[in-house]
């Protein structure tokens, strides 16, 4: 799969690119990364990228030449390609939309800076426009570079293989269950026992329940989504028995 990132602030993007899992993603051949500066289809010895709003106002506005010739340059894979612009005003990212964003062979990132960008980039050139949380940026590149990442994990080969992303938060529409590793006490608190019975039917079902306790109280919104099975009911109303969690 090919990630594309059209952005002025080329280093922001190699900085993320040069380590972890999208690293050796890149590494092992699964994906590979191609950054753009858009700078360089400005048509003006100053290079310029931007332009005061018609209408006046504070704040400047990405043109839109250098977007569009900045786009023009990116080779297509043949295959299916996406062109997503990244806004607090898109769509809101989540797993549901990562596992849809990696069917795809190709994901061209418009990554938009200062106040704006020029309304017709939006609507000549993204085919569709994603945010990552109800919060503002100051550019595209930082929600693109955690879109990358949350698509590539999902690669086949891309976590090597030892760890399932299958278990991971929000597959399966609940939060994980906690992790323990060496050593078994430490600072006063151990290990819960039964993660050191070798009983793999019990730690399935301590598991289970930790994943539905946490989710009961942080995140019940996610449980009134979730498909949950006949053990999960019978599990959260023990949970809600000891008042644990509040009943609904
Ligand atoms: N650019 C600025 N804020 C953003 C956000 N929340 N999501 C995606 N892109 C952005």
């Amino acid at each position: 799969m090919r990630f594309d990132f059209l952005t002025i602030f080329p280093g922001m993007v190699s900085a993320f690119l040069a380590e972890g899992v999208v690293a050796r993603a890149i590494e092992k051949g699964l994906i590979s990364v191609h950054v753009v500066n858009i700078r360089d289809f400005a048509g003006d010895p100053h290079r310029t990228t931007d332009d005061r709003p018609y209408g006046g106002g504070d704040g400047m506005v990405m043109k839109p030449e250098p977007i569009y010739g900045a786009l023009r340059s990116v080779g297509r894979e043949g295959g299916r390609s996406q062109v997503i612009l990244l806004s607090p005003q898109g769509e809101r990212f989540d797993q549901a939309m990562a596992w849809d964003l990696a069917r795809y062979d190709q994901l061209i990132f418009l990554c938009g800076r200062y106040e704006g960008i020029d309304e017709r980039v939006r609507l000549l050139c993204a085919d569709r426009e994603v945010s990552i949380g109800d919060y503002v940026l100051s550019g595209g590149e930082l929600a693109a570079a955690v879109v990358t990442d949350a698509v590539a994990r999902l690669i086949p080969g891309v976590l090597g293989g030892t760890r399932s992303n299958l278990e991971d938060t929000f597959e399966g529409g609940l939060l994980e269950y906690p992790h323990y590793t060496r050593p078994e006490v430490f600072m006063g608190h151990r290990v819960p026992a039964v993660l050191l019975s070798g009983n793999h039917e019990k730690i399935r079902r301590w598991r289970r329940t930790e994943s539905l306790r946490r989710t009961m109280k942080r995140r019940p919104d996610l449980l009134e989504r979730a498909h949950l099975t006949r053990e999960d009911e019978e599990i959260l109303a023990a949970l809600r028995g000891r008042g644990e969690v509040r009943a609904e």
